[in-house]
């Protein structure tokens, strides 16, 4: 529990016994709402207003804040005094030190964790990368925020379903396959992947302007790999094993696994029923010789479900999915980590499902998330200007190691920690904002040691490991922990006590971010206590404290990092 929960429980409790009568009092939840920091520490670490009470008590904030100051039983854990109708608390810090240090310490290496998600399952839709391309900057918000969102869910209990919904459906493959039986050899595909791929794809459309017959040929071969035609779908597969065993290698290098690969394809005889049961319910409606749920009462545009050809659409497959996803999983939320650009067809989606009376489509979730430029520029696929991010990965990794030749030129082996630390620049910068911001990535400030980065959380961690090997060998003495109460152990020591919170609170919220952050917090107030602090000098008892205080620092920061996916080397 942190500090300020605890502070307005023992508030609470404290209403409670001086005026047993009361009615309409705050609950210890509401009264954590009304706790602030002052202005200055002089006056306290926590403060209360009591004139929030002074309605419920008929009685004045000064008259208040004296009595409860009074009567205060509490003083191991902080001490209350009276100051113009505010209550005023100090923390107990010897107290909180040792609680806070053997908190850490006790849970191993799961400071934080929770059983609160027992028995509860969430599917997370994301990365779901589309067959035949290349895996692009695009990409990476969400399959990072994804990958994120469940360890984050593992960490607090949750049963979690991680798919990867394939982008492997449409006339497109059609087209493809057609290009490759006409132009295509298989020696080339197999040897240039994902970008024969794209280029017989480029040439295909560049044929079809003077031969237009061609796109019938596509369409026709689209048609046999939907009726299952043997030879349309060993080609097509292949496309797909190809596109795949491309991004395993992009997937590796990031650390990110899914449980189901279970693509829009998967869903082509999956879609019938669903498409049945919305016109038993009366729900589909026909438009311009096309088939639509119709959501002018919500003010949204139509939901295009079959096409005037009778071709399903995304949106199709997407219905199809939701109701398998229930069915199998029967899950208590369903995640789709999608770029925000896709808001209204999620909101379509959830709104037919509503509609159909599927009572979890409360449950489904669009987690959104903003663009990512490159060095100041936007990227679009169309115009060409991509940066793939199996290039931009390696090319990470790469200056780490230059940067790391340069620092620690006498580290083993740096070609593991130069992976480590560049893959950790590129995730911490994609993690670092709120998911709806815009990002720019940029090599500057991505790389940089000093700044709010990757390396800089990274190191810090390194340094506190560092310590820890030097002070093992300085045979200490057990810790006083109640040493710790000079303002910087104190303030990193708020910062690790509020942590398992933090983790919560992204949770609810669906934001990494929250907890990057309060990692970077915490290295920055650790190498505040650093610099302050000689760790190994002075009392034997207060250093073998600072020491443990370092150990769990490093705890936390690494179970930071790793909740958002970024590894946490030990030397750099
Ligand atoms: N493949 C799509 C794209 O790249 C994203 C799919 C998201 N998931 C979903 N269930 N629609 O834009």
């Amino acid at each position: 529990m942190d500090m300020l929960t605890r502070i307005a429980g023992l508030t609470a409790d404290a209403l409670a016994q001086n005026w047993p009568d009361a009615q309409g009092l705050p609950t210890g939840d509401e009264l954590r709402g009304f706790l602030a920091v002052p202005p200055d520490p002089a006056m306290g670490d926590y403060a209360f207003p009591c004139f929030r009470l002074a309605k419920a008590l008929r009685m004045s904030p000064v008259q208040i804040a004296q009595k409860i100051a009074e009567n205060w039983p509490h003083a191991e854990v902080a001490r209350a005094e009276a100051l113009n109708g505010y209550l005023n608390f100090f923390l107990n810090r010897g107290n909180f030190a040792r609680e806070t240090v053997e908190a850490v310490l006790a849970a191993g290496d799961r400071y934080g964790a929770g059983e609160e998600g027992r028995g509860k399952t969430i599917c997370l839709d994301y990365s779901s990368i589309n067959i035949a391309k290349r895996f692009h900057i695009g990409h990476l918000s969400t399959t990072m925020i994804g990958h994120s969102l469940k360890r984050i869910y593992d960490y607090l209990g949750y049963k979690t379903v991680g798919i990867n919904h394939l982008g492997d459906w449409g006339t497109q493959f059609g087209k493809m396959i057609c290009a490759y039986k006409l132009w295509g050899t298989k020696e080339e595909v197999e040897q240039g992947g994902v970008d024969a791929l794209t280029a017989l794809y480029v040439r295909f459309h560049q044929e079809a302007e003077t031969d237009p017959a061609l796109e019938d040929q596509g369409r026709a071969w689209f048609k046999k790999i939907e009726d299952g035609d043997p030879e349309a779908l060993e080609i097509f597969n292949w496309f797909k094993e190809l596109t795949l065993k491309d991004a395993a290698k992009t997937y590796d290098l990031l650390g990110v696994t899914f449980d189901s690969y279970a693509g829009e394809s998967f869903y082509n005889d999956k879609m019938e029923p669903v498409i049945a049961e919305l016109r038993e319910k009366g729900l589909l409606t026909q438009s311009e010789g096309a088939w639509v749920v119709d959501l002018s009462e919500d003010d949204m545009p139509p939901c295009l479900i079959l096409k005037k050809d009778g071709a399903t659409l995304y949106a199709t497959r997407d219905l199809a999915a939701a109701v398998y996803r229930q069915n199998t999983y029967h899950f208590d939320k369903c995640l789709y980590v999608v770029a925000y650009q896709q808001d209204l067809h999620f909101r379509q989606l959830f709104r037919v499902l509503e509609k159909m009376g599927y009572p979890w489509a409360k449950d489904c979730v669009h987690v959104a998330f903003g663009m990512v430029s490159f060095e100041g520029q936007a990227l679009s696929t169309r115009k060409g200007n991509t940066v793939h991010l199996d290039d931009l990965l390696r090319e990470a990794v790469e200056k780490a190691r230059a940067i790391i030749e340069e620092k620690s030129p006498n580290l083993e082996n740096k070609d593991e920690i130069a992976r480590q630390v560049g893959i950790g620049a590129v995730i911490y910068t994609d993690l670092s904002n709120n998911r709806i911001k815009d990002i720019d990535f940029s090599w500057e400030r991505a790389l940089n040691f000093d700044g709010e980065t990757g390396p800089y959380v990274q190191y810090t961690h390194a340094r506190c490991c560092s310590l820890l090997r030097k002070a093992a060998e300085a045979n200490l003495p057990e810790a006083d922990l109640t040493t710790l109460d000079d303002d910087e152990s104190q303030a990193l020591l708020r910062l690790i006590g509020r942590f398992p919170d933090v983790i919560r609170e992204a949770a609810d919220k669906y934001e990494p971010s929250m907890i990057t952050r309060a990692v970077t917090d915490i290295a920055q107030a650790y190498n505040k206590f650093y610099y302050e602090h000689r760790i190994l000098d002075g009392e034997p008892e207060a250093a073998a404290a600072r020491v443990a205080l370092t150990d769990a620092a490093r705890r936390v920061i690494k179970t930071g990092l790793w909740l958002v996916g970024i590894e946490a080397p030990e030397r750099m």
